[in-house]
């Protein structure tokens, strides 16, 4: 059992936290913000994420799990301080790293004995050396060993990426360090999951490879849906068959409005400047990015034919504002980019989620909240769908048609069915699927 604490309960933090004292070992959590830490404790959970809330009371219940904002006494008592602070896009689409610099400033000034101090959050090839830097210039002379731990967990899927992962990322430049890491996730070891045990610029570069390969995924199956609009191919066909290659596979294969969320985004801009910083143009990156912030405009486009090129005070339900399924995160989501493009246009919007409202009602956008899918549609001239929530693909057309004053559907995820809307004759469009009979 290892004494570990957790600097930054975010997402990464908050799932790191309780999936490591899941395993058993003895956790603290802290924050700055004595609310969140505040209400931690009283059970409540700030994001939402599947099964976080039973695994946060069982550990908590357990006493394996604690939340504290005395950070100094969390930084002196533990063996191992997990970094998991935020690493949002700064100035000139560099990451910034002031909070992780100020935590790394912080630990060194109450380094008291050895300790491994590992990063969690995303940060950029070469910042494991600066924080390394930061902590030796503020500590007096105690060794400490410095580990890259990147997390690969999705959100809403977080828990079970974190207690069932494809591999696990140990960089470091210590035996020791290595070994100790490989004691804290000794369940994952026994249980065969692979671990990966590389220098820790390696290990910052595994991070962002992932995400941007991915993104680039997504990208180009978004460009093959739009040829196939052009070229009548149907894309689903098109991405199940690519992905029955197993060089391929099938994940990452569907094509949308365009990826968002607080990672891809982010992390596919971060690399293309590592890249420039670096004189070397990552030409494939940048191609992603721009087709990705193309993907969310074409949408516009194709609802905005839907309707003979005229928003003006046309009623648009959109259904879905978190960016994607299971969250209620609205970072980069596609519908906090469409929505302001409808209303530019001269839309009204009226619009549900089943758990980003709350969220997206804090971009105080002039639109109107309905309790669910049926009142948002009530009378409104077309519709379009943007996150593929299960309740969504259970929608009955037949009373959606009846609930349209206009029926017309713009389904960016792909999750409707055609023959029904056929059928009913609904005007709708989709993304790579027009012409599928
Ligand atoms: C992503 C990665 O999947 C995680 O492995 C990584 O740890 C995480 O970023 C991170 O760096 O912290 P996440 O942003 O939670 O996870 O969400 P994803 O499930 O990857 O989806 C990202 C976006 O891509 C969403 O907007 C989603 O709708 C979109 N997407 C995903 C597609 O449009 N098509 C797909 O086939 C898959």
């Amino acid at each position: 059992m290892k004494k570990i604490t957790i600097i930054g309960t975010g997402y990464v933090g908050l799932v790191t936290g309780a999936g490591i004292s899941e395993f058993g070992h003895d956790v603290t959590c802290v924050d700055i913000n004595k609310d969140k830490i505040k209400k931690l404790n009283l059970g409540k959970i700030p994001i939402y994420e599947p099964e976080l809330e039973t695994l946060v009371k069982r550990n908590k219940s357990k006493d394996r799990l604690k939340f504290s904002s005395d950070i100094i006494k969390a930084i002196k008592t533990a063996e191992i301080i997990f970094i998991a602070v935020g690493t949002p896009q700064g100035e000139n689409n560099d990451s910034d790293l002031t909070a992780v610099e100020n935590v790394a400033k912080l630990i060194g000034e109450n380094l008291n004995k050895y300790k491994i101090i590992c990063t969690k959050s995303t940060v950029p090839v070469g910042t494991g050396k600066k924080i390394e830097n930061i902590i030796k210039l503020a500590s007096s002379s105690i060794l400490f060993d410095y580990v890259s731990n990147p997390e690969f967990l999705r959100e809403g899927a977080a828990v079970k990426d974190f207690l069932i992962p494809d591999r696990i990322v140990i960089g470091s430049r210590s035996k020791k360090a290595f070994e100790i890491m490989q004691e804290v996730y000794r369940p994952l070891y026994l249980n065969e999951t692979p671990i990966v045990s590389t220098s820790i610029e390696t290990a910052e570069m595994i991070k962002y490879a992932s995400n941007a390969f991915l993104a680039l995924k997504i990208s180009y199956i978004n460009e093959i849906a739009n040829l196939c609009d052009l070229v009548g191919a149907d894309v689903n066909v098109v991405s199940k068959a690519m992905g029955q290659d197993g060089r391929i596979s099938s994940k990452f294969l569907h094509p949308g409005p365009g990826f968002g969320g607080s990672c891809f985004p982010k992390d596919t801009i971060a690399l293309a400047n590592a890249g420039k910083q670096n004189n070397f143009r990552m030409n494939t990156v940048e191609a992603a990015i721009k087709t990705n912030n193309e993907q969310k405009l074409r949408m516009v486009s194709k609802l905005k034919l839907l309707l003979n090129n005229n928003l003006k005070n046309k009623t648009i339900t959109v259904l879905g504002l978190a960016f994607k399924p299971e969250t209620n995160d609205i970072r980069d989501a596609a519908a906090a980019i469409i929505i302001p493009k409808l209303i530019e246009s001269g839309a009204i919007i009226n619009t549900y989620d089943p758990v980003a409202m709350e969220n997206f009602k804090l971009l105080k956008l002039n639109i109107n909240y309905f309790n669910n899918w049926q009142d948002a549609s009530r009378d409104a001239d077309a519709l379009i769908l943007l996150t593929e929530w299960n309740e969504f693909r259970g929608i009955d057309l037949l009373e959606l048609k009846l609930l349209l004053k206009t029926p017309i559907v713009l389904d960016t995820k792909n999750i409707l069915s055609i023959k029904k809307l056929k059928s009913l004759e609904f005007n709708y469009d989709n993304v790579g699927r027009k012409t599928v009979n």
